[in-house]
């Protein structure tokens, strides 16, 4: 998994490099309009804890859509085509032009596993920049992960999450919030 992720990671250094050096070997000027790729994953929240634990699951075949909103009025600036996650449950989705004074993020559609497909409203969108001009250099944003909730939790999951800490962690906070 971790491999296979740096071999995915190589590769899209490695299509971006193809793209811009084609571009310069055809003339074509480099102070072009921006054009980003905006890559993330999509898994599936096999505990039902709205963050990835070592035992989410990436879901291929899965639908994301990014939308930019006008910051001001809301009005739609941009929208991509629906994307369908490939293998890791990876996409890119590539968007022309700078979208300084809008709100861009990514957001699930649709997911293929009957049994992982609920989604939940404020962690399914995972916020982009997509400006070169506020100081973010690079034409490849990333997306933070995004995931559909799986119905029943794994059995495995309270074993996993006690590990990572998650229950003495929710007990602090609680107790924050009482005090
Ligand atoms: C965003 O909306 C405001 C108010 O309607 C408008 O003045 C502005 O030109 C819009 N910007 C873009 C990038 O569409």
């Amino acid at each position: 998994m971790g491999k296979a992720y740096a071999n995915a990671i190589a590769f899209l250094f490695f299509a971006t490099c193809i793209s811009s050096c084609l571009d310069v070997a055809s003339g074509r000027s480099v102070a072009k309009p921006n054009k980003f790729m905006v890559v993330g994953h999509v898994y599936c929240d096999t505990c039902r804890v709205e963050f990835e634990t070592k035992i989410s699951q990436p879901i291929i075949g899965a639908i994301v859509k990014l939308e930019c909103r006008n910051r001001t009025d809301e009005s739609l600036t941009y929208e991509s085509p629906e994307i369908t996650t490939g293998s890791l449950g990876a996409y890119i989705i590539e968007v022309k032009g700078d979208y300084q004074d809008s709100d861009c993020e990514v957001g699930l559609v649709k997911s293929p596993r009957a049994d992982c497909n609920d989604l939940t409203e404020d962690w399914r969108k995972a916020r982009v920049v997509l400006t070169s001009l506020d100081g973010v250099s690079g034409n490849i944003r990333y997306a933070n992960n995004i995931g559909f909730k799986k119905k029943v939790a794994l059995p495995e999951c309270t074993k996993v999450l006690t590990e990572m800490g998650y229950y003495e962690l929710r007990d602090e906070l609680g107790s924050e919030a009482d005090a």
